[in-house]
């Protein structure tokens, strides 16, 4: 079945590995199109959407495959050709191919991206920035195409912080004629590792983890080999759910310096958080709770992707709160099933109010999404008696092996 089954009521205590980034994976995967030669990525998570990108990669004709946990992109033989939509569809990263073919190539038509129903992802400013720079885009029924013989450097002066779009941007401005400035950009960990694997490969981008990235077009690019930093919202996951059980873990790898707010967080919902060389040792209920609030938004905020998980912890803290979901218009799906599971919870508009003393009970309930799924896993190890988390598809996009990494740390789990 695409489920899992989850005794819960127990206390976690164990240690596991965190992969590799989702979100630094997929923009850095489109990125090797930019790159002629073979690209060599370390720690490159297991996941449904590489698999998806590694597959609409192999179908623009580079030649793709993992080796001892190096994936290794050749693009030498990048031939122009459609896309399969059903790999297209399914995530929203397979918008950053936008930006990187046509640096590459000049002209790309594709489906629209799909991705998770928290909200109703439109790619108008990814479209309008891109004009901006000198593409012609027409959009057809189901998708568009974009073609330019050349992209003009140019000043983008955004009206919201985008990740996506200040990836797709920055994959355009590398290779383009003259300066880029970007502004405001995104400032996320994951948009560092992607600037960082370009300039490793000779691109000029300054202001990396700030609002603000000015990018020098260069003439091309060399192959190089680059590691996938630690997936920072799969460590805070498992940080919530050690918080839920009342247990002690050790997160390896964890990527503490980009955790900062949610670390912070977690030491406020009651949570001792010991920073060690090689990752961070997590003790879940050390002290009473003070916090009451928790407001999501652009890095280095409180990241809107840990706010179901945290809803979760939230829920059974004995303190009452709220949370102000500032990112995403449709982020509070899960709450519905955490009701049927005993949780006390309200909404109004874009703040969920939380009763704290809930005592979860274990039953079938239905993942909709990727971080609203992981979610009720959570909720489930904190729940009394048995749960079933369906349609585990979800869960598997942006997490290796939710089982086995829970079961490291001491859950009673399994596939169902
Ligand atoms: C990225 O999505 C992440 N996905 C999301 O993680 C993450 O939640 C989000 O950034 C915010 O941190 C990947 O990196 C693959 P945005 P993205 O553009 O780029 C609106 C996960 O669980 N918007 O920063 O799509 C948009 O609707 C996923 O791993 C427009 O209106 O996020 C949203 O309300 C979920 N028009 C806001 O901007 C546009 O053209 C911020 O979205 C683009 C975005």
């Amino acid at each position: 079945m695409d489920a899992i089954r989850i005794y819960g009521g127990k206390r976690l205590e164990g240690q596991t590995t965190i992969q590799g980034s989702k979100n630094a994976s997929l923009p850095i995967l489109a990125a090797t199109l930019l790159i002629k030669g073979t690209c060599e990525l370390e720690n490159c998570p297991d996941i449904s959407d590489v698999f998806h990108m590694q597959r609409l990669l192999t179908s623009l004709g580079c030649k793709v495959e993992k080796k001892e946990g190096i994936v290794r992109v050749n693009t030498e033989c990048l031939s122009e050709c459609d896309m399969p939509s059903d790999s297209v569809g399914v995530m929203r990263s397979s918008i950053m191919l936008l930006g990187a073919l046509l640096a590459r190539t000049g002209y790309v038509c594709m489906e629209y991206p799909g991705g998770c129903v928290i909200g109703a992802r439109p790619i108008d400013l990814h479209l309008q920035s891109l004009r901006k720079m000198g593409v012609r885009i027409e959009e057809t029924g189901a998708g568009f195409c974009a073609e330019a013989s050349k992209i003009n450097g140019t000043v983008l002066r955004l009206p919201f912080v985008s990740v996506g779009v200040t990836e797709n941007l920055i994959l355009a401005a590398v290779l383009a004629e003259g300066e880029t400035v970007i502004e405001p950009a995104a400032r996320e960990p994951e948009i560092q590792a992607l600037c960082e694997f370009l300039i490793s490969a000779g691109a000029q981008i300054e202001g990396s983890g700030t609002d603000r990235l000015i990018i020098r077009g260069v003439r091309s690019l060399r192959p190089v080999r680059y590691r996938i930093p630690a997936d920072r919202i799969v460590a805070g996951t498992y940080l919530s759910a050690c918080m839920c059980t009342g247990g002690r873990v050790f997160l390896k790898d964890a990527p503490v310096n980009h955790m900062e707010s949610v670390l912070e967080t977690a030491v406020r919902m009651g949570a001792a958080i010991d920073r060690e060389p090689e990752g961070i040792l997590v003790t879940g209920r050390d002290h009473e709770s003070t916090c009451n609030s928790l407001i999501t938004g652009c890095y280095p905020a409180f990241p809107t992707d840990m706010q179901s998980p945290f809803m979760v912890v939230m829920a059974v803290s004995g303190h009452a709160g709220r949370i102000e979901e500032t990112v995403f218009e449709n982020r509070f799906r899960i709450v519905s099933q955490l009701r049927r599971m005993g949780a006390g919870i309200t909404v109004q508009g874009s703040t969920a109010y939380i009763d704290g003393n809930s005592r979860l009970k274990g039953m079938i309930v239905q993942a909709e999404e990727l971080r609203g799924g992981a979610a009720l896993v959570v909720a489930a190890l904190a729940a009394e008696g048995t749960g079933i988390v369906t349609n585990r598809h979800y869960i598997d996009r942006g997490y290796e092996d939710i089982v086995l990494s829970l079961r490291e740390l001491g859950a009673d789990i399994e596939l169902a």
